[in-house]
C-alpha cells in the first residue's frame, strides 16, 4: 500500500468510525460506506445476487463494513468480512461487531466454497492482484458462484494519470480477467443510471464528513486522503472511468 492509500484505507477508516460511534447508530452505515457503496447500488447487488436470510455473505475489501451491514439489515444475511487494513479491521469490529479477518483479496484464509456469496465493492483496482482477487472469491464461494463486483473501469489506459497506487482496468480488460478467473459474467450495470441516494444518507454522510473535516482537517493523513478520492471524482466526472456493477457466476 502507498502512503496515500494508507492514509485512506486505513488512519480516516479508523477516524471514521469514531466519528459515526459518536454521532450515533443511524450514522453507522452510511458512514461505513463512504467507501463507495450507495443505496442503490448495493440494493441491485442484494437483488441480483438473490441474497437471502441465513446466507454468509464474504466481503473482500470490507473497509470498515458499512455494505455488509447494510445487506445484513436488508436480508438478515450473515457477513464475513476480509479487509488488509489493520485501522479498517477494527473499525468494522467496533462498528458492526462482525467476524473480520485481516487478509488481502488475493489470499484469503478460507476454506473453499466456504461462503454461499461474495462480493468486493471498489476494491478491484486498488490492487495490482486483479486475477487472484477474483480466482480467490471463485474459490471461496460454492456453486453456482453469486459473487457481486463493483469496479471502476476506465473508458482508455490511464497511462499515469490515476490516483497514486489505482490500477483501472479498461472494460475489455476487465472481462479477460473475469474469464480467465473461471468466472462469467450475469449481469452488468453503469453505477451512473442508478437513481441518487435519499436525502436523509447524504446528510448523514456529510455531518460525518464534515466532523472529519474539522477535526483532522490539517493533517497529512486527511489531506492525503482527500487528495485521492478528489482524483477519482475527477475522472468520474470526466468520464475518463466509470462504476460498473457486475453479478458474475461459476463459468
Ligand atoms: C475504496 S475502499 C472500499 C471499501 C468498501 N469495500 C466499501 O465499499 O465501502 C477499498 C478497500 O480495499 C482495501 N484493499 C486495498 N487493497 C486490497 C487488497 N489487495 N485486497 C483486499 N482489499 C484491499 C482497502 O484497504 C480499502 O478498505
Amino acid at each position: 500500500m502507498t502512503e496515500a492509500m494508507d492514509a485512506e484505507f486505513d488512519t480516516v477508516a479508523e477516524w471514521t468510525a469514531q466519528v459515526a460511534l459518536e454521532l450515533g447508530p443511524e450514522y453507522h452505515i452510511p458512514a461505513g460506506c463512504r467507501g463507495s457503496g450507495s443505496p442503490a447500488a448495493l440494493d441491485w447487488l442484494i437483488e441480483h445476487l438473490e441474497l437471502t436470510p441465513g446466507d454468509t455473505l464474504l466481503d473482500s475489501g470490507a473497509g470498515v463494513g458499512g455494505p455488509a451491514a447494510y445487506a445484513a439489515q436488508a436480508v438478515s444475511l450473515h457477513p464475513v468480512l476480509a479487509e488488509p487494513e489493520a485501522g479498517a479491521c477494527r473499525a468494522a469490529r467496533t462498528l458492526f461487531g462482525f467476524p473480520v479477518v485481516q487478509a488481502v483479496g488475493s489470499a484469503l484464509p478460507l476454506a473453499d466454497a466456504s461462503v454461499d456469496a461474495a462480493w468486493s465493492l471498489g476494491v478491484l483496482c486498488t490492487t495490482p492482484d486483479q486475477l487472484d482477487l477474483l480466482t480467490e472469491l471463485r474459490r471461496t464461494v460454492r456453486p453456482p458462484g453469486r459473487i457481486g463486483l463493483l469496479a471502476f473501469v476506465a473508458r482508455e489506459p490511464l497511462r499515469g494519470r490515476e490516483p497514486e497506487g489505482n490500477h483501472f482496468p479498461t472494460g475489455d480488460r476487465l472481462t479477460e480477467l473475469i474469464a480467465d478467473a473461471g468466472l462469467q459474467i450475469q449481469k452488468r450495470r453503469n453505477t451512473a443510471d442508478l437513481p441518487s441516494p435519499p436525502s436523509d444518507w447524504t446528510d448523514r454522510v456529510d455531518a460525518v464528513t464534515d466532523t472529519l473535516a474539522d477535526r483532522h482537517g490539517a493533517s497529512r493523513a486527511w489531506q492525503l486522503a482527500e487528495r485521492q478520492s478528489s482524483r477519482i471524482g475527477d475522472l468520474l466526472d470526466e468520464g475518463a472511468v466509470t462504476g460498473e456493477m457486475l453479478v458474475l457466476r461459476h463459468a
